[in-house]
């Protein structure tokens, strides 16, 4: 909606694909946590309403945005210029990168990917690394990056391609069983999607996440969900 709107309503809605800690996750009480759940209480609380937060396919989040479903997407989503053409971008609030997770001790090497069968989480960087710029054998695409990490785990694939600090969560939960290797493949930077033409929506994000990233926030919330 509208910023007016939005401030007419007294609820802002942001869009999320709950699987992907520690930027979003169901916690404990089954409800959606991490810190882009933080960023979006923090940015509802400067424009003064409440947040609802709907969760969802990764892969459905831009369509779910443009049919308007929702106000925001927060969903550690990387900016891309495929993905510019169809929504407007806030800021980077987050500098990340792709990175491999082996089972630990089976030798696979992020400079040789070809070959090996791959899993990602479907239609991320993760996706597009391993469909466009190494020759894998297979992709195996899955609906959250902790079910190609089940997958790698089981046995049916040789690495997973997602985010650093997915990775490191994914990791830190096989009791010793996967690592991560310590090689970025990419560069990327996390921003926030609005729809197009909602230009006071936009600013007004920007101007919340200006002072979350200058007072540490930003960075307080990562430590703080990695730690959970
Ligand atoms: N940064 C990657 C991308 O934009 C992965 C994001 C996945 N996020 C999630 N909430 N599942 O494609």
């Amino acid at each position: 909606a509208k910023l007016d709107a939005i401030k007419k309503a007294g609820k802002l809605v942001m869009l999320t694909n709950a699987a992907f800690p520690p930027f979003e996750y169901m916690g404990n009480d089954n409800k959606p946590a991490g810190v882009d759940v933080e960023v979006a209480q923090a940015i509802a609380k400067d424009l003064g309403v409440e947040l609802e937060i709907v969760n969802m396919d990764f892969d459905l989040l831009i369509e779910s945005l443009k049919a308007g479903k929702g106000d925001l997407i927060l969903a550690g989503m990387t900016i891309k210029p495929e993905r510019l053409e169809q929504v407007d971008f806030s800021k980077e609030y987050v500098k990340s990168a792709q990175y491999v997770i082996i089972k630990s001790g089976s030798g696979v090497t992020a400079d040789k990917l070809d070959g090996l069968t791959i899993a990602v989480q479907q239609d991320t960087t993760g996706d597009f690394y391993a469909t466009d710029d190494i020759k894998a054998k297979e992709v195996l695409r899955f609906k959250s990056g902790i079910e190609a990490g089940s997958a790698l785990s089981s046995g049916k694939c040789d690495a997973v391609i997602i985010d650093k600090l997915p990775a490191e969560k994914i990791a830190a939960n096989s009791s010793g069983k996967l690592e991560v290797l310590p090689k970025a493949l990419t560069e990327e930077s996390y921003a926030i999607a609005v729809a197009k033409e909602n230009k006071d929506l936009l600013e007004a994000v920007n101007a919340s996440l200006d002072k979350l990233i200058a007072d540490g926030t930003v960075d307080k919330l990562i430590v703080k969900h990695m730690e959970i």
